[in-house]
């Protein structure tokens, strides 16, 4: 704990004046040349690839007919069903948005209306591959009609402009019709979507219900559509596959025997001489909302400078982030660039169009999920974009006044469900402790968070903690809870044991930087310790054809009666093949979510000290972690893994995570479609990217960030708020990455070992200096330069954590773990609840 309360003295406390950025003269290249925005549009990566503001709310993209199609286009072969103006970035879950789809016919068979294909299902069409174009605020295709389409957006409006063959192919002149689909990628419009056109104008408005993708409830969105280019023929609906032009207006039942029932309206215009320009405002309040925002935002759709005004604010935002470009492969600046751009395409900035509660606070959505982005995708942006990060808090914690909790996870105006700990913790923590201030409400951030810890929710599937009886009595979630307060499903109980001792941890240092709160400061440090509750010294674990790992001890799931159960440490692994193994949010899941046990030993990001002597020291730690990464029982594909890739610093041995950070980039990293190991996960993939090859990862929660060399000569980050321009520059910088050990360090021309620094690195605009060289060096090894941990760090050499095993400190490790196994949690509570848990469990599990 003294180590801690030294760190919350290092908090900063920024001014909140806002400095221009003034680095995008100094840049000699354009970073926007470095973003590519189809990385991720194939092989699962599910990225919005289309063209958006900064954190925009209408996300104008192709929508593929893919069976990976959530962030609307891909680049895997499938046919295009329209362009819609609301998308998701990287998510898993069912496709999410992809509301409101224009498509456009250069004419329709017969010049008919009924000529045209109006039903998703039967209207896709392929595309020339080589006609995609991506360039921030920019997306364009041609279909292979020979109809081009191109887009950009402004906050709230997409701009499309299509561009018509003149004749079709019989020779006869081309009448456009452009149909709006009243429906959304997942076909999830619930009853009563109303459309209507106006006769006069072509103005196309309308709203309806539907499901947001990985949560509850439902949402309603609406929109506004004009259209100019060309004189207007005529207008109508259609309902499934016929058209009238008599009918200006509908109303559309959901489905019929469970079809989605396709319905919309269409324009048909006299001439395609000239391209057709739609312009799309998308409101979650009112279609009069969405004109007036289309109104304002783009009142003469004017293409080129809605464009201009995107490409405009997208480098301002970025180009914050040079680097030197000398000796580096182009692919490694656009695969860091591109990372970057992602993380500031969701969350979604939807202030002013919350129809939720009335309030003067930014709202944000599409938190999806946070259990995602608190690992480094917000911390990145607190680094980056610190205004915007403050918004997004004042967002979380203002949902937390208006709905009770902090959410895990949100996506268009609903709850999403919660992995595991209430990780919005872990974000206000980070904020917090790096000094973000800017009109946020800290002490309601700190009520929130408590609220996590102490109350649990009657409905936990998506807000708060599960099992808080059990926490606060026994010490860990055990597995078969009895819990008659709340309900959600009880699986995970190992996961969300590690997850919330770390959220308590995170509450304890808030509650340390804000004073006057020792009690609950002790409580939560206490509680933070609850993992090792779970530890079981004499657990082993073989591979599923019985060979053994060689590696002892391991978290174990335990009962309510403090005996432990069993599960295979390599359950949910990356290699696990059992077809049974069952490791997301089904009723019949693992212990641990979408990870194994071998992963999750390390998750205990606040106490590696003691971690790493529960281990056995820093040499058995090392060969545990070089184990997980070179067996490939993780997956750099899922965020647990990020952290692990640096925690060789902690054993003392930076160099390795050096290394290991090269392992992984390019390798499953490439600026390719199909570059990303998984879902990007909003920006998390990217954030990833961009943390490491800065040469700084954070240990997210913590003012922590672990050094390594930055993939470049040099990287400028000049800081939004104070305007003060930090630098790490690599002496002997060597492009072909051999050369990735620090061998000395200076930080503003003073040696520095420390092998992390602090936030103020970036306020504070130092210059870190790092000297590289072909081996592996004594350089932030000693135990006094490692990262600060809240036991004490034992068996280390007194010069260098590159000890190859200490027997003194491998005994007293095993005297230790048999501590824990021995602490006697059991209560009066817990015995006598038992009795009834397990049968309580089995009902609910419909087991
Ligand atoms: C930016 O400009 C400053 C001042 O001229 C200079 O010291 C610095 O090296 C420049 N950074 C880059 C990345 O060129
Ligand atoms: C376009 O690219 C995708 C992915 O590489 C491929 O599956 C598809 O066949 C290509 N289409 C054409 C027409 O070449
Ligand atoms: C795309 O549409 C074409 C033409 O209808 C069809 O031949 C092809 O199989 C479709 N591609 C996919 C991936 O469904
Ligand atoms: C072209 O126009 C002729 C005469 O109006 C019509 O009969 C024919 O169906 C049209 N072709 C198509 C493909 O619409
Ligand atoms: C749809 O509208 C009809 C007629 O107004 C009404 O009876 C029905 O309840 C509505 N359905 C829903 C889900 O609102
Ligand atoms: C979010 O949107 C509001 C309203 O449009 C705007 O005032 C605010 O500056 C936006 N915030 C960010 C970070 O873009
Ligand atoms: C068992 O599997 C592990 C991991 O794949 C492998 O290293 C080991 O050689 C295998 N053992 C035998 C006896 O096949
Ligand atoms: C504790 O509970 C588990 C699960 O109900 C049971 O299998 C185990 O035998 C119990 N242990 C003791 C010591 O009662
Ligand atoms: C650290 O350990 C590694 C592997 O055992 C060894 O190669 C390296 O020389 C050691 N470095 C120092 C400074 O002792
Ligand atoms: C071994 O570990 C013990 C206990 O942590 C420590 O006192 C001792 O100095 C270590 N010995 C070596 C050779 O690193
Ligand atoms: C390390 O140990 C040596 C010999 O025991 C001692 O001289 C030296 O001062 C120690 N260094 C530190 C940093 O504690």
């Amino acid at each position: 704990m003294a180590v801690f309360r030294s760190l919350a003295a290092l908090l900063v406390s920024v001014s909140i004046n806002h400095v221009a950025a003034q680095t995008a003269a100094n840049s000699t290249y354009d970073v926007l040349q470095y973003v590519d925005q189809l990385i991720g549009s194939s092989n699962g990566g599910n990225v919005f690839p289309g063209a958006t503001l900064p954190y925009g709310m209408a996300k104008a993209v192709a929508d593929t007919d893919s069976g990976s199609n959530q962030g609307g286009f891909t680049t895997d072969g499938s046919n295009i069903t329209g362009f819609s103006s609301m998308h998701d970035s990287g998510t898993g879950g069912s496709p999410s948005l992809g509301n409101f789809a224009l498509f456009p016919y250069a004419e329709c068979v017969g010049d008919e209306v009924d000529g045209c294909v109006y039903p998703k299902i039967s209207r896709k069409i392929t595309f020339d591959n080589s006609s995609v174009k991506a360039s921030p605020g920019y997306f364009g295709v041609t279909l292979d009609s020979g109809v081009s389409v191109d887009m950009t957006t402004t906050q709230h409006t997409s701009l499309f402009r299509f561009r018509f063959p003149a004749v079709d192919t019989s020779g006869n002149a081309s009448s456009p019709l452009i149909l709006m689909d009243l429906s959304d990628l997942s076909d999830s419009r619930q009853d009563n979507g109303t459309i209507t056109v106006d006769t006069g104008t072509g103005r196309i408005t309308g709203n309806a219900r539907f499901l947001p993708s990985f949560g509850t409830g439902t949402y309603v969105a609406y929109f506004c559509a004009d259209f100019s280019g060309a004189p207007l023929r005529d207008n109508g609906i259609f309902v499934n596959s016929r058209a009238s032009t008599d009918v200006k207006t509908l109303t559309i039942s959901r489905s019929i025997n469970g079809y989605p029932l396709p319905g919309g309206a269409f324009n048909r215009f006299q001439s395609a001489s000239d391209p057709i320009l739609a312009r799309v405002g998308v409101s979650l309040i009112s279609s009069e909302q969405a004109c007036s925002s289309a109104e304002s935002e783009i009142p003469s759709f004017d293409f080129e400078s809605v464009q201009t005004a995107a490409e405009t604010v997208w480098r301002e935002k970025i180009s914050p982030i040079t680097v030197s470009t000398t000796g580096v492969e182009e692919s490694i600046l656009t695969n860091f660039y591109s990372g970057i751009y992602r993380t500031m395409v969701n969350p979604q900035n939807y202030t002013g169009e919350n129809p939720l509660w009335q309030s003067s606070e930014p709202y944000f959505d599409s938190f999806y999920c946070i259990w995602d982005l608190f690992r480094s995708q917000m911390p990145f942006l607190t680094v980056l974009d610190p205004a915007t990060i403050a918004e997004q808090i004042r967002s979380l914690i203002d949902t937390y006044e208006h709905l009770g909790w902090l959410p895990d996870c949100r996506m268009s105006l609903n709850k999403g469900y919660t992995q595991g700990g209430s990780n919005a913790d872990n974000v206000l923590g980070d904020a917090y402790l790096k000094g973000i201030t800017a009109g946020i409400d800290w002490e309601g951030g700190y009520a929130a968070v408590v609220k996590d810890a102490e109350v649990e929710p009657y409905d936990w599937c998506c807000e708060g903690r599960g099992g808080l009886d059990s926490w606060k009595a026994l010490g860990y979630i055990p597995v078969q809870d009895f819990d008659y307060k709340g309900f959600g499903t009880m699986t995970r109980s190992l996961s969300r044991t590690l997850e919330y001792s770390y959220n308590d941890f995170v509450i304890a240092q808030i509650a340390s930087g804000l004073g006057g709160k020792e009690a609950d400061e002790e409580k939560y440090i206490s509680r933070s310790s609850n993992w090792k509750n779970l530890f079981l010294a004499t657990q082993t674990s073989s591979f599923a054809n019985g060979t053994a790992t060689g590696f002892e001890g391991f978290f174990q799931p335990r009962y309510l009666n403090k005996t432990f159960g069993f599960q295979d440490p390599l359950k949910c692994s990356n290699i696990d093949t059992d077809p049974n193994s069952v490791c997301s949010l089904q009723n019949t899941g693992a212990e641990t979510f979408e990870s194994s046990i071998w992963e999750y030993s390390f998750f205990v990001p606040h106490d590696q000290a003691t971690l790493i002597t529960t281990f056995g020291g820093p040499a058995a730690f090392v060969e545990r972690l070089n184990f997980l990464h070179d067996q490939d029982i993780t997956y750099i594909g899922n965020e647990p893994a990020f952290l692990t890739v640096f925690q060789y610093h902690y054993a003392g041995r930076p160099a390795l995570s050096a290394l290991r950070s090269h392992f992984y980039i390019p390798a499953f990293f490439s600026p390719t479609d199909a570059g990303l190991p998984g879902n990007d996960d909003s920006g998390a993939m990217g954030s990833f990217l961009a943390f490491s090859m800065m040469g700084l990862f954070p240990n997210p929660g913590q003012n922590v960030y672990l050094i390594i060399p930055p993939y470049f000569e040099s990287v400028s980050i000049t800081s939004p708020l104070t305007g003060k321009t930090a630098t790490i520059r690599n002496v002997n910088f060597d492009p072909t990455y051999k050369n990735v050990y620090i061998q000395s360090a200076t930080l503003d021309g003073k040696p520095y070992t420390k092998n992390w620094i602090d936030h103020s690195f970036f306020t504070e605009g130092k210059q870190l200096v790092l000297t590289l060289g072909a081996g592996e060096s004594s350089w932030g090894t000693a135990v006094r330069d490692l990262p600060p941990s809240l036991g004490t760090y034992e068996g280390f050499g007194n010069s260098t954590g590159n000890s190859t095993g200490n027997s003194t400190a491998a005994s007293k490790y095993r005297r230790r773990a048999a501590r824990f196994a021995e602490v006697d949690l059991y209560s009066e509570h817990a015995s006598t609840l038992s009795k009834t848990g397990g049968a309580f469990w089995a009902d609910s599990e419909g087991k």
